[in-house]
C-alpha cells in the first residue's frame, strides 16, 4: 500500500497541537517512550494519511459506475450536505473519544495497558485531523449554511465530553475498565463505519479510510487483550478482578454502541448515495455477531485459566452447558460468565427505544423495577451520573405518556460550549434541547 502524509494549514495544525495541549497531557511522554513501547511500529505522524490508488468508480448505489467524486460541488448538494454531517459527526468522534480516555487512563492497570490506551489516544487525534483535513481542503460552502471550515474546525474542537454529535462520547468513563470496554466495543462500531465507507463515492473519504481502519485494528486490540489478561487474573482466583466489573462495563456500553449505527430501520440513504455498503441493520447484526464471538473468547479464556487441565473441546463444551442450563459446573455458574445483553436492552434510541427490557430478553411494565434493575447491572459510578438520572427521568416520562418515544429520544441533555475553541478561557453553557427544536439553558458553569 502507498499512502500520502498531509499536513494541515499552519495555523490549523497549531491549533489541533492547542487542543492536544489541554486534552491529551500524555502525548509527550507517548512520543519520548514510542520506541520502548512498539519497537517495530513506525513513529507516530500527526498529519492527515491519503491511501493511493483505490478504486476510481462508484461501487454502489445510484451512481453506480460513475467516477468517484473529487470535490464537493460535484455532489448533488443533497449529497454534499449528508456527506458534510457524516464527515463532522466522524470528526467529534474521534475528539471525543480522548477526552473520554484522559479522565481515567491514570487508574490503568499497568504500564502496558496505558501506553496502548496513549497510542490509541495519538491515532484518534490523527483521526480527527484527517477529517479536519476534509473540511478545510475543499469548499463546502455551498452546503454548509455560511459555515466557513474555520468555523466549522472551531466548533469541533470546542466540543467537550456531553456535547459529542453521538451519545457514546458523552459519556465519562468510570474506571480504567471503561477505557478497555470501550475500545473493544465502541472502536469496533468505528472499524464498521470506517469499513463501510472505504466505497465513498467522495474519494478524498474513500482514500481517508484504509490508513484509519489499520490503526483502528490496534484500538481493538488495546481493549481485547486486557480484557482477556483481567477474565485469566479473575479467574485465578485475584480477590481485585472479578468478570462483574468487566459485564457492568458491557451493560453500559453496548446499547450505545449499537445506536451508534443509527436507526436499524434506517440507512438507504446512505447506500443510495454511494456513501456507504451496508444498510443499518445489516451493519448493526454483523456488529452484534462480531461482539458475541469477542465475548466467547474472553470465556473461553476464564474457563481455560479456570480448569487448566481441560481440552478445548472440553472447554466449549462447558460454555455451552452453562449457557443452556444457566446451572453450574464444577462450582462455576451461569453468572459467573460474561454475557452478551440484549440488543434491546438499555436503549434510548433506534427501534427499541425505552422498552423496558433486561439483559437476558426479560421484559418489565413498571418503571421503578426497571431502573431498580438497571441498578444492579451497571456500576455505582455510572448509577450515580446525571446520564442515568436524565434518563431514568425521560423513562419514567415515557411510561406515564407524558411524552412520546421521539420526545424522549431528543430530551437527554446536550451541553454546548460557548464562544471560541480554547477551553481555558471560555464558559459552558448546558442546554436541554426540546422536542420542537428550541434550546433551554439548564445550567451555566464557567470552564
Ligand atoms: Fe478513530
Ligand atoms: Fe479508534
Amino acid at each position: 500500500m502507498k499512502v500520502e502524509n498531509v499536513t494541515l494549514e499552519k495555523k490549523y495544525h497549531d491549533a489541533v497541537e492547542h487542543w492536544r495541549g489541554h486534552h491529551f497531557k500524555d502525548y509527550e511522554t507517548l512520543m519520548d517512550n514510542w520506541e520502548k513501547f512498539f519497537p517495530k511500529d513506525e513513529k507516530f505522524c500527526l498529519c492527515a494519511k491519503m491511501e493511493i490508488g483505490t478504486p476510481d468508480t462508484i461501487h454502489i448505489g445510484e451512481q453506480k459506475g460513475e467516477k468517484k467524486k473529487l470535490e464537493p460541488d460535484q455532489l448533488t448538494e443533497d449529497q454534499a450536505r449528508h456527506l458534510l454531517a457524516i464527515i463532522k459527526a466522524q470528526a467529534s468522534t474521534e475528539f471525543g473519544s480522548i477526552q473520554q480516555h484522559a479522565g481515567t487512563i491514570d487508574r490503568a492497570h499497568d504500564d502496558q495497558d496505558r501506553a496502548w490506551v496513549m497510542r490509541v489516544m495519538a491515532e484518534e487525534l490523527r483521526h480527527g485531523y484527517q477529517m479536519l483535513h476534509l473540511l478545510l481542503s475543499k469548499d463546502w460552502s455551498h452546503v454548509s449554511g455560511g459555515v466557513t471550515g474555520p468555523q466549522m474546525v472551531e466548533e469541533i474542537l470546542s466540543m467537550t465530553t456531553g456535547n459529542h454529535v453521538l451519545d457514546a462520547f458523552n459519556l465519562d468513563y468510570d474506571s480504567f475498565m471503561d477505557n478497555i470496554t470501550f475500545a473493544a466495543f465502541i472502536d469496533r462500531v468505528g472499524k464498521y463505519q470506517l469499513t463501510m465507507q472505504k466505497v465513498c463515492a467522495y474519494k478524498p473519504m474513500a482514500d481517508s479510510m484504509p490508513p484509519m481502519l489499520r490503526e483502528e485494528a490496534f484500538h481493538l486490540a488495546a481493549g481485547v487483550i486486557p480484557l482477556r489478561r483481567f477474565a485469566e487474573r479473575a479467574a485465578k482466583g485475584d480477590p481485585l478482578a472479578n468478570l462483574e466489573l468487566v459485564q457492568q462495563s458491557i451493560n453500559k456500553w453496548f446499547a450505545r454502541g449499537l445506536e451508534m449505527f443509527g436507526d436499524e430501520r434506517g440507512g438507504g440513504k446512505n447506500i443510495q448515495y454511494g456513501f456507504k455498503d451496508l444498510m443499518n441493520r445489516e451493519a448493526v447484526d454483523q456488529y452484534t455477531e462480531e461482539c458475541r464471538k469477542m465475548v466467547r473468547d474472553i470465556n473461553t479464556r476464564f474457563v481455560r485459566a479456570r480448569f487448566p487441565d481441560y481440552t478445548p473441546d472440553k472447554i466449549e463444551a462447558v460454555i455451552d452447558e452453562l449457557e443452556k442450563s444457566r446451572g453450574s459446573h464444577q462450582g462455576l455458574k451461569f453468572e459467573d460468565i460474561l454475557h452478551l445483553p440484549d440488543p434491546r436492552f438499555f436503549r434510548r434510541k433506534g427501534e427499541c427505544a425505552f422498552q423496558m427490557i433486561g439483559v437476558n430478553g426479560e421484559t418489565f411494565t413498571e418503571v421503578e423495577e426497571y431502573l431498580r434493575y438497571l441498578a444492579k447491572h451497571l456500576n455505582s459510578g455510572y448509577i450515580a451520573s446525571r446520564d442515568l438520572r436524565l434518563y431514568a427521568d425521560a423513562l419514567r416520562q415515557v411510561v406515564k405518556g407524558e411524552i412520546t418515544v421521539e420526545q424522549g429520544v431528543k430530551a437527554m441533555p446536550k451541553l454546548k460550549r460557548l464562544g471560541g475553541s480554547c477551553p481555558c478561557s471560555r464558559s459552558v453553557r448546558w442546554v436541554m434541547e426540546e422536542s420542537n427544536g428550541t434550546e433551554t439553558t439548564v445550567m451555566t458553569r464557567p470552564a
